[in-house]
């Protein structure tokens, strides 16, 4: 007799109070990548129904229930407008006993604020770009220019734009005053590292492995704007900086340099207490020299973005990549592992 198929949740957040941003594309995605994930997963024989988490906690708990799943996959990326309650989320999952796929409470946590994830990163010798978290647009910065100035606990390059790479302490003071009023939080200024984009996608089927390289290629990129990742090249498919800033992969690089950006990728995960699947960025400066921005414990992942067009690099099937993170959850659930990004 054929075993029942397994009961999947595709969990994702729907509600979006904060209209007044100007960036809500990156918001609406998600609720598309749920959809995808949800069809991939009744392909391959699973019954899975999707589960928005809207305005209530309790609703959003009680459907789970009533559903009786084995397993959550988890797609949020915030909860009720706010992405810094993206680790809320796992954690209530956690002291519920429901076994959901992505990492844990905790490095969701520690790598929504920038700054101090960039502290992990430096306490285990892996290098990140100075930076400067301020809290007033008076506060003098001590950094050499050219700077960015980004939000420190956002995500998806909201807040930034091609105005946040800045050349004067004028121009910074304006751009800390744009981070702050707009998003009630301090800025984080980093120095700008002029050269070339990697990310690693990272996955963890057993064993922690890195993905083939990925690059942002900005030959592309018309004259007069900074060679960034904004919110412009990430969200708006219409925009000239989107179509400046093609992804390509795997990367045009050496082994050499190829295997630093994974070797990098790798301790980078497990310093952040990461697990199932994560994205590293990095920008090297012309002199080779290699920095990491950070680790993306919830990366962007649709069929169209970095983290699967790495799956498909590597030739591992969508498909496939859910069904080794959903074994995963239930092995943790079956160790009774801590689920909150402790191994
Ligand atoms: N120090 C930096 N030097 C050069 N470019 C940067 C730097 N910090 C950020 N960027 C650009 O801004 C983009 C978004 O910044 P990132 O730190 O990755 O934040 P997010 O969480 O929004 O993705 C990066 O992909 C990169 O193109
Ligand atoms: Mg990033």
């Amino acid at each position: 007799m054929e075993a029942d198929p397994l009961k999947v949740a595709v969990a994702f957040n729907t509600y979006e109070p904060f209209v007044y941003r100007r960036e809500k594309a990156s918001e609406d995605s998600v609720a598309k990548v749920a959809e995808v994930v949800c069809e991939t997963l009744k392909q391959a024989g699973m019954e899975a129904t999707l589960v928005p988490l809207q305005r209530s906690m309790f609703n959003f708990l009680r459907r789970i229930k009533d559903l009786n799943v084995e397993v959550v996959v988890n797609l949020c990326e915030g909860f009720f407008g706010k992405p810094q309650w993206e680790s809320n989320v796992a954690a209530v999952m956690e002291i519920l006993h429901i076994p959901f796929t992505g990492n844990g409470s905790r490095t969701l946590a520690l790598c929504q604020d920038k700054h101090q994830a960039k502290a992990i990163l430096s306490s285990f010798n892996l290098p990140v770009a100075p930076s400067q978290l301020i809290a007033s647009a008076e506060e003098m910065v001590d950094l050499k220019f050219p700077v960015i100035v980004k939000p420190n606990s956002e995500d998806a390059s909201l807040g930034v734009h091609p105005e946040s790479v800045v050349y004067d302490q004028e121009a910074l003071a304006a751009q800390v005053k744009r981070i702050i009023e707009t998003y009630s939080q301090p800025a984080l200024v980093e120095e700008f590292i002029d050269g070339r984009e990697f990310n690693v996608a990272v996955l963890d089927d057993g064993e922690i492995k890195a993905l083939p390289v990925s690059e942002i290629d900005f030959t592309g990129m018309p004259e007069g704007y900074p060679k960034i990742c904004s919110y412009e090249a990430k969200w708006y498919p219409d925009h000239i900086l989107y179509k400046a800033t093609p992804p390509v992969c795997p990367a045009p690089i050496d082994d050499d340099l190829k295997e630093r950006l994974q070797s990098l990728a790798i301790i980078a995960f497990k310093a952040m207490g990461c697990r199932d699947y994560a994205r590293v960025d990095f920008r090297m400066s012309g002199q080779g020299e290699i920095f990491i921005l950070e680790v993306n414990p919830n990366p962007d992942i649709s069929l169209d973005a970095g983290y699967a067009r790495a799956l498909k690099a590597a030739g591992i099937d969508y498909a496939e990549f859910w069904r080794i993170m959903i074994r995963n959850a239930l092995k943790r659930k079956e160790e009774n592992v801590a689920t909150n990004g402790r191994r």
